[in-house]
């Protein structure tokens, strides 16, 4: 019988439920999982796995609420210069862009950045680590991530807060989506660390948070939930 039902599903691979075949195929790149660990333990995904919803319409709702959320916090502001950690592949960047004299775009992910680059010419798309942004200190007033700071495993996330606060200017703000819940069990192949905001506000000593808040929006949609709290930090210091 239990041959009968392997033989069965050998057939029909499509009967196996998604979460066991990802257990016992997780680095497939249909099968797998969406996330991948690089070779440094860095997190990064799957174009299937950058966002996710279960409709097309879903999606696109999602951004669209995400994109509203952005351009009501930062409506009337136009900052020098302003860098995107984490772009994936770029569908952000032309809403942090616009509230920007000149911006830029980081990420670990190769194929994400020749995506973002193909998809949105008209932008500056880098290779660059949170952990290690390749820019002076002091070099933007506007420092955004979303969805990207929660997947710095433990050892390393006292050294990307740092990292955003070096290139932070006098008197900026720093714009952060991430997830906040801490889930009351932790999956044993993990790709997101929650954090919660007064744990962020140790991280990112002397940054003030001026506002924070889910996108009410998204989790009002069905089956979707906010992509995490988002919170704008800034900093009292006096601009140059
Ligand atoms: C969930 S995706 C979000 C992408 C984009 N912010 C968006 O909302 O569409 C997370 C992104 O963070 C990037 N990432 C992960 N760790 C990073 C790090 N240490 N430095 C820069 N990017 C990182 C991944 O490569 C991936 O593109």
């Amino acid at each position: 019988m239990a041959l009968h039902r392997a033989a069965r599903l050998l057939r029909e691979p499509g009967r196996v439920p998604a979460a066991i075949v990802r257990r016992i195929l997780p680095r497939h790149p249909r099968l797998g999982f969406t996330w991948v660990h690089l070779a440094d333990g860095s997190v990064t995904f799957r174009e299937a796995g950058f966002v996710s919803a279960s409709s097309p319409a879903l999606l696109l709702a999602r951004h669209n609420y995400e994109t509203a959320r952005i351009a009501a916090l930062l409506a009337g502001r136009l900052f020098e210069a302003s860098l995107e950690v984490g772009c994936g592949y770029g569908r952000l960047t032309p809403t942090f862009a616009r509230c920007s004299r000149q911006h830029t775009a980081i990420d670990i992910n190769p194929d994400a950045l020749t995506q973002a680059r193909a998809t949105y010419p008209a932008y500056d798309f880098r290779p660059g680590s949170a952990t290690e942004i390749p820019f002076p200190d002091d070099s933007f007033d506007l420092v955004c991530t979303w969805t990207v700071i929660q997947h710095v495993p433990p050892d390393r996330i006292a050294q990307a807060c740092a990292e955003l606060l070096r290139v932070l200017r006098p008197g900026g703000c720093l714009l952060l989506c991430e997830e906040t819940a801490i889930p009351a069990t932790t999956p044993a192949r993990r790709h997101t660390w929650e954090r919660s905001e007064s744990e962020y506000g140790a991280l990112l000593q002397p940054l003030r948070l001026a506002d924070s808040g889910f996108i009410d929006e998204i989790d009002a949609l069905p089956g979707m939930r906010s992509p995490g709290r988002v919170m704008l930090w800034v900093d009292d210091a006096d601009g140059a």
